[in-house]
């Protein structure tokens, strides 16, 4: 018997995958994290299938002996949705990483989940077509995790988020049966949307095996400009200004001078960008067919945001320059990681509220005495707040905490917000979705879970918190 697993599974489990099997402690200690916080859990076995038969055959095995699976990507993930914090099957989909058929007369990609987004946006590229969702993680995380989370990123403030992409999925339900939840077409209006049900349900409800998505004809040119404000909050105002001119960036981040002096060691451009009177910096970036269009529009924006207090603004003149500028954007949230332990907090909020959203997060910092950086995506409202542990003692970290996190959210709430933009709620949002949800929609949400799960062995414990009473 190996920890966790009994000998007969780990023996069918062999049987069914050939050397694409690992238990014990011949498990490769990556899969027992992902990108959240310190996490470190160890699943039972790591299996690795390359089929949907496979899958199929896997999960109706872990049905009928009750062994709980975690489906897993490239375990980018960020509120721990993807962590085997159960033990038993941790089930990575990184086998099944072919693009199955890039639909250039109807725009439309078929994929598996474990191709690497970024690879599935050059490869449609090569063919003029556009992927626009790309998260901060594009070039590690899988198009699959990306569903399992609705991940957005920041070209989201144009194009929306991977939920506006997605046609139709196969998936594989926790009993062994195969489906595929709409068709390959933009317009459906057949039945429950169980495509939409399946985005963002981070691995509880069911498997995705392929994935069907939209695409359109790639932009020609961009534009892309740093500008320095003298103040974060005025920084966020001007965001709001920005879109009341009728002009739509592709991109529109937000960065506080913390987040910059974060990535200066690890990204060369860092350090000369930021003079001491900077407090905040927004990205805009602008894309489409003509370049006079988008100079116009660039200009419009540099009246705009004249009207606060800024410093002189960079324009980004090569590609080089440009890819620098997002690499700097990028870099943060690894950055920070590597600096200390901290919680990520992923408010979103109405886009003209984020001035509001800073304010309160400056307020509490005060209060609780810890530190932030704050950044993100502006024009979604949609604001990143890393709490950084550093020297903070431990009983504030793990029980004063909590309660500030619970007063940001409730204030983001209030706003009209929710507490998970992008990232989910996976295992470290959980005690606070009863401030997204009453008991009405937790229970309906508790209801889906059973009808797809009704033994509660897909990735239990994450999203919905367990119920007390
Ligand atoms: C970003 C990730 C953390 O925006 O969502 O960098
Ligand atoms: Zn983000």
């Amino acid at each position: 018997m190996t920890e966790g697993l009994e000998e007969k599974h780990i023996h069918f489990f062999k049987q069914l995958l050939k050397g694409r099997v690992q238990t014990g402690t011949d498990i490769d200690s990556k899969y027992a994290s992902d990108h959240t916080e310190d996490f470190v859990f160890y699943p039972a076995a790591v299996l690795k299938p390359e089929t949907t038969e496979e899958v199929s055959a896997i999960m109706k095995y872990c049905y009928e002996n009750e062994l709980i699976v975690t489906p897993s990507g490239a375990r980018t993930g960020l509120s721990g949705g993807a962590l085997a914090n159960y033990g038993g099957v941790l089930l990575s989909l990184e086998r099944m990483n072919k693009i199955i058929q890039i639909d250039e007369k109807n725009h439309q990609v078929i994929t598996e989940p474990g191709v690497v987004t970024e690879e599935l946006q050059n490869a449609v590229k090569a063919v003029g077509l556009f992927y626009p969702p790309d998260p901060a993680s594009k070039g590690s995380c899988f198009i699959g995790g990306n569903i399992a989370e609705n991940s957005g990123g920041p070209k989201a403030v144009k194009y929306g988020v991977t939920k506006d992409w997605v046609l139709n999925l196969e998936v594989v339900l926790p009993n062994g049966d195969v489906l595929w939840t709409g068709a390959n077409v933009i317009k459906n209006a057949t039945g429950y949307n169980l495509t939409q049900l399946v985005i963002g349900s981070e691995g509880t409800l069911a498997v995705v095996t392929k994935i069907v998505l939209r695409l359109i004809p790639h932009p020609t040119h961009t534009l892309l400009l740093l500008v320095p404000f003298r103040s974060g909050v005025e920084a966020c105002e001007a965001v709001g200004k920005i879109f009341m001119s009728g002009i739509i960036p592709s991109g529109l981040e937000y960065m506080d001078r913390d987040a910059i002096l974060f990535t200066a060691p690890y990204v060369d451009d860092a350090p000369k960008l930021l003079k001491d009177d900077h407090d905040a910096h927004l990205i805009i970036e602008l894309d489409g067919f003509n370049p006079d269009v988008l100079m116009q529009e660039c200009e419009k924006i540099m009246e705009l945001v004249a009207q606060f207090d800024i410093d002189e603004v960079l324009f980004a003149e090569t590609d080089a320059q440009k890819e620098s500028l997002w690499r700097l954007r990028r870099k943060i949230g690894e950055c920070v990681k590597t600096h200390s332990i901290y919680k990520e907090e992923d408010t979103v909020v109405p886009r003209n509220e984020l001035p509001q959203l800073l304010k309160k997060v400056k307020e509490l910092e005060k209060k609780y005495g810890f530190k932030s950086v704050c950044y993100g995506h502006a024009g979604d409202g949609n604001l990143h707040v890393n709490i950084i542990k550093d020297n903070l003692d431990d009983d504030t970290w793990n029980n004063q905490l909590p309660h500030a996190i619970r007063e940001l959210f409730t204030e983001v709430v209030r706003l009209g917000g929710t507490i998970s933009g992008e990232h989910g709620i996976g295992l470290v949002q959980t005690p606070y979705m009863d401030l997204a949800f009453n008991e009405v929609g937790l229970n309906l949400m508790r209801t889906i879970k059973q009808a797809f799960d009704p033994k509660n062995l897909l990735n239990p414990g994450k999203i919905l918190p367990i119920k007390t009473r």
